[in-house]
């Protein structure tokens, strides 16, 4: 307290002394807006010359973008899409090492259109049209009976070989699979309708991903498109739904993270820089608290199992409309109770109704220990919570695309992270549902972040510490579990048409 207090008299008192004598000391002013800088992410990171150099050539390209209209980030992501792939900023991104993704969802892992031009190609797969124009998708060696859900199945070889513009065919099968829409500001009013829509697609690719020999594609291809964009590691969250073979068979859970474990090993095996892949066991926030309770049991024992795959544990679901962290508290106690360890990766947050129980998932996250905090979008409006998480180091997965997309806010520039980021409050990015979005990679949502969310004054300094930051953050315990690079620095190289940037990985 004795420390603060001197030091906001350091700081004001000077201004003061100079404010009384007239115009303020550009001096002053000048050691203040550097202090400032100082805080927020990245603000302390030393700059070699060559990265200085690179500094500021990404501060030019980012004046050029933040002066032409239509500003990418101050409009939706659909229609800034391809404007953002134009942007030089964008492309230098791309080529930037990005460290880990540590919020995706499995269902949306791989871009749609492998989905629709691999995945609904391969033999023996049905597809049926639902009531509510929704589609479900079956591979099968035989007619698959009628559901409830689905009364005709149709085996998508005969009905392409009726068809006269499969191009549009596929695209119609392409938009139920994701959130894409012309309009999107039309066709979703308000967050209940984009959720409705969010949760059909899901279930529309359900049957496409579930396919066992589908899902190995997937897996592999999902790894692929994050080394394509930099990525170095990846850690999933997964309910490891039920898989199923052409004649029915039925494999569970741990068949799913067997194979997950080997297709990770094959896909390290032919990319040595690529780190590795772990699995956050999620379940709906919708079960009831003893069906929580199971499901906690059971991700203690897979994790005992596979202690190099199941990083832990978390509740998924709309936050608004499912149970609060809070409510599901004697399920979440249960690891403490039974003296393990189970750590925890809460989505808290990620809501707009301040003061609502659902708000407080954000403190009861940290109650529980969480690791991270998935999106912690309402996390700016808790400063205890605040305090807590910078304290503890706990980092906000900040998803910029996701919070416009389902509507949390609408102009990037105004996300509460902007406050975050400029207190340098422990952060890393990532995409969340990349297929639903249409995005692959980190690297769109790094350009939201960066030049819609950190403005003109994130530069490369804060780049480096949002990489540094999702490598640090729980890729510590990873390696050296594996102790693979216990003793190794690992360097990433950005190529620029005259700079090389390293960022060192310890
Ligand atoms: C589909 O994907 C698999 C695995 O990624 C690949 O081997 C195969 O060649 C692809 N098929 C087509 C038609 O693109
Ligand atoms: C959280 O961590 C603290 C300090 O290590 C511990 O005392 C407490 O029991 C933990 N709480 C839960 C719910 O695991
Ligand atoms: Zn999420």
């Amino acid at each position: 307290m004795l420390i603060s207090l001197c030091q906001t008299l350091l700081v004001y008192v000077p201004l003061l002394w100079f404010v009384t004598d007239g115009m303020p000391d550009p001096a002053q002013r000048d050691s203040l807006i550097r202090q400032e800088a100082s805080r927020q992410t990245g603000g302390r990171v030393i700059l070699t010359a060559a990265e200085q150099k690179l500094d500021s050539y990404l501060h030019r390209l980012k004046e050029q973008e933040m002066s032409a209209a239509p500003f990418p980030p101050a409009i939706h992501f659909f229609k800034a899409k391809p404007l953002i792939q134009t942007s030089s900023v964008f492309k230098l991104l791309q080529k930037m090492p990005k460290g880990a993704a540590l919020h995706i969802h499995s269902s949306s892992l791989v871009s749609a259109e492998w989905l629709v031009k691999n995945v609904t190609y391969r033999p023996h797969c049905y597809i049926c049209f639902t009531w509510d124009n929704s589609v479900r998708f079956l591979f099968s060696d035989r007619q698959p009976f009628p559901r409830w859900d689905c009364f005709y199945w149709q085996l998508l070889q005969t009905l392409r070989a009726k068809m006269g513009d499969l191009v549009a065919f596929d695209n119609s099968l392409m938009q139920r699979l994701t959130l894409f829409t012309e309009d999107p500001d039309g066709e979703y009013p308000s967050q209940d309708v984009v959720w409705e829509k969010f949760e059909k697609a899901f279930i529309a690719a359900a049957g496409l991903i579930t396919h066992a020999p589908v899902l190995r594609d997937y897996y592999y291809k999902g790894l692929d498109e994050l080394h394509h964009d930099n990525v170095l590691y990846l850690e999933l969250r997964s309910g490891l739904s039920r898989t199923y073979e052409l004649d029915g068979t039925i494999h569970d859970k741990v068949w799913a993270l067997k194979t997950f474990q080997e297709v990770t090993k094959k896909f390290t095996g032919d990319h040595p820089d690529f780190l590795g892949a772990r699995i956050i066991i999620s379940v709906h926030r919708a079960l009831t608290v003893s069906e929580v309770k199971a499901a906690i049991k059971e991700a203690i024992q897979l994790q005992k199992d596979f202690p190099d795959v199941v990083a832990g544990f978390d509740m998924v679901g709309r936050e608004d409309s499912g149970g609060t962290l809070w409510f599901f508290r004697e399920a979440l106690s249960l690891p403490a109770e039974l003296g393990v360890t189970l750590p925890y990766f809460f989505h808290a947050g990620e809501t707009d109704d301040d003061g609502s129980n659902v708000d407080q998932n954000i403190l009861d996250a940290l109650l529980f220990n969480t690791t991270r905090i998935g999106h912690g979008f309402a996390l700016a409006h808790h400063p205890l919570a605040k305090e807590l998480s910078r304290k503890r180091n706990v980092a906000v997965e900040l998803c910029p695309i996701s919070n416009q997309v389902l509507k949390l806010v609408s102009d990037l520039r105004n996300h509460p992270a902007a406050v975050l980021m400029s207190e340098g409050h422990p952060m890393v990015i990532s995409s969340d549902d990349p297929s639903l979005f249409g995005t692959t990679g980190l690297s769109y949502d790094f350009y939201q972040a960066f030049v819609g969310i950190g403005g003109l004054k994130a530069n490369l300094g804060t780049l480096k510490e949002l990489a540094v930051n999702s490598i640090r953050s729980e890729l510590i315990n990873f390696i050296s579990f594996m102790s693979m690079f216990s003793c190794s620095v690992l360097t990433e190289t950005l190529n620029t048409p005259h700079i090389t940037l390293r960022i060192h990985f310890y």
